[in-house]
């Protein structure tokens, strides 16, 4: 398993580029079992999970055309099985994101159960209970999901009992190709989600209200290919201005998108950052200056989003001040502050709550990444630690974060990576 190896103190200082969004080209490439057509997808990241879900479309038949600059083109017309296999959902969950699209085009599939993972149990009940609204025969059998339809899915009223990104998505596209209107009340109305729908729509979909929590879907007889270029990753942009900020530096992230980050950028201003935006840039200037601590509480969109509590807690733990940071979506995803607190820093854990006291300086110690954002938030803390920080399990972040430590490097950090 590769390391990372760490050498905290630069002040992060540069300007890089931001990546396709995962968490949109994900849903996106398993929109493409939706027609018989070509479809080619570009500003895809080169991340494990895009590898996974592009291998998982392979091993059902698919026919995919990868270029040099890693867009690809899915031609799902040879499909010849309809089969999500644990070996490829167990790696990522995401995988259940071909459910809808396969069941709605296909009319029957079998996609294996994902199961919990480290930051909470992570059901997929409100999945099966939009499809089963549409008409959908559901049944567990040996740890698969199979769905069944006799003809097209129905359009249905979907009112979602909690707020679901996954949940949304999979109902969105079984609705595209269902048999009359579909509405879905309390969708989630994140910025991936907005960009699967405009993908949906330049495939022929009719969906209205696309960027609200209601959603009207009139379900077409088929859809057909295009040409679809992915959002940028506010994640990704998210994860570098913190970095940044907790460094006490000054960064420009150029292809990104200020629209999607509104919640986060007027968090890191009230920590002290300078920002400006553009169309497709922004700028953040700490001045020099120690971060002031800031309260955060996640919530669905346009709130403060999950994936960027952890790298916050990172900033807190080094800031001004005390700080309260409340995770609402995951039961887990706290976990990351006891590999903090073994690097100096003052997190109490109390429920779903960290109280953070902020100190002026964290310390070195070996820490082990347990998932995706709480790595990143590990190597935010490496970055403003005194002395070397090895951090290991790094798999997790190649999931999300492409070329992490070229575009660290670039910024001026120490860091390198070591095979074991
Ligand atoms: C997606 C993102 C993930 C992000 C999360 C919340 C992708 C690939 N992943 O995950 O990075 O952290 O949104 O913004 O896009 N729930 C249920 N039943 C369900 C589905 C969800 O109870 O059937 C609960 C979950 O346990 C969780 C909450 O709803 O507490 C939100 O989860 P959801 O929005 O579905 O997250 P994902 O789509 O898995």
């Amino acid at each position: 398993m590769d390391k990372l190896i760490i050498q905290g103190g630069a002040t992060l200082n540069g300007e890089i580029w931001i990546s396709g969004a995962k968490n949109s080209a994900l849903p996106i490439l398993a929109a493409t079992l939706l027609c018989d057509e070509p479809v080619t997808i570009s500003n895809l990241p080169h991340l494990h999970d895009i590898t996974t879900m592009i291998e998982l479309l392979g091993c059902m038949g698919a026919q995919v055309v990868i270029d040099e600059k890693l867009s690809i083109e899915v031609n799902a017309s040879s499909l010849t099985s309809c089969v999500a296999p644990y070996k490829l959902v167990k790696t990522m969950r995401a995988s259940i994101l071909v459910l809808g699209p396969l069941l709605a085009h296909y009319g029957e599939t079998r996609v294996s159960f994902p199961g919990g993972c480290a930051i909470g149990s992570r059901p997929v009940d409100l999945h099966l209970r939009a499809l089963e609204a549409m008409g959908a025969e559901i049944t567990i059998e040996e740890g698969y999901i199979h769905a069944k339809s006799n003809g097209r899915l129905k359009g249905a009223h979907v009112v979602f009992d909690v707020v679901t990104v996954g949940g949304t998505e999979n109902a969105v596209m079984a609705a595209t190709l269902a048999d009359g209107v579909t509405i879905l009340e309390n969708a989630a109305r994140e910025p991936e989600i907005v960009d699967l729908c405009r993908c949906l729509v330049a495939m022929g979909a009719e969906i209205e209200g696309i960027g609200t929590n209601r959603l009207v879907i009139t379900g077409k007889e088929k859809l057909h290919g295009t040409e679809y270029a992915v959002m940028p990753d506010r994640i990704e942009t998210g994860t570098y201005l913190t970095a940044v900020a907790a460094t006490s530096g000054k960064v420009k992230l150029k292809n990104t998108d200020p629209s999607s980050l509104e919640a986060v950028l007027s968090k890191l201003q009230e920590a002290g950052a300078d920002i400006s935006l553009g169309e497709d840039w922004i700028t953040l200037d700490m001045k020099g200056k120690r971060p002031k601590a800031v309260n955060v509480k996640t919530a669905p969109y346009p709130a403060f989003p999950t994936d960027m509590q952890a790298q916050f807690t990172a900033l807190n733990s080094i800031a001004e001040g005390t700080s309260t940071v409340i995770e609402t979506i995951f039961e887990n995803r706290l976990i990351q502050a006891h590999e903090m607190n073994r690097m100096g820093a003052q997190i109490q854990l109390e429920g779903n709550a960290a109280v953070i006291t902020g100190v002026e300086a964290l310390k070195s110690a070996p820490v082990m990444a347990t998932d995706l954002r709480a790595s990143a938030s590990l190597v935010i803390a490496a970055l403003v630690a005194e002395g070397e920080t090895v951090i290991d399990r790094i798999y997790h972040i190649d999931r999300g974060y492409e070329c992490i430590e070229e575009k660290l490097q670039l910024l001026g950090a120490n860091i390198r990576r070591v095979p074991d």
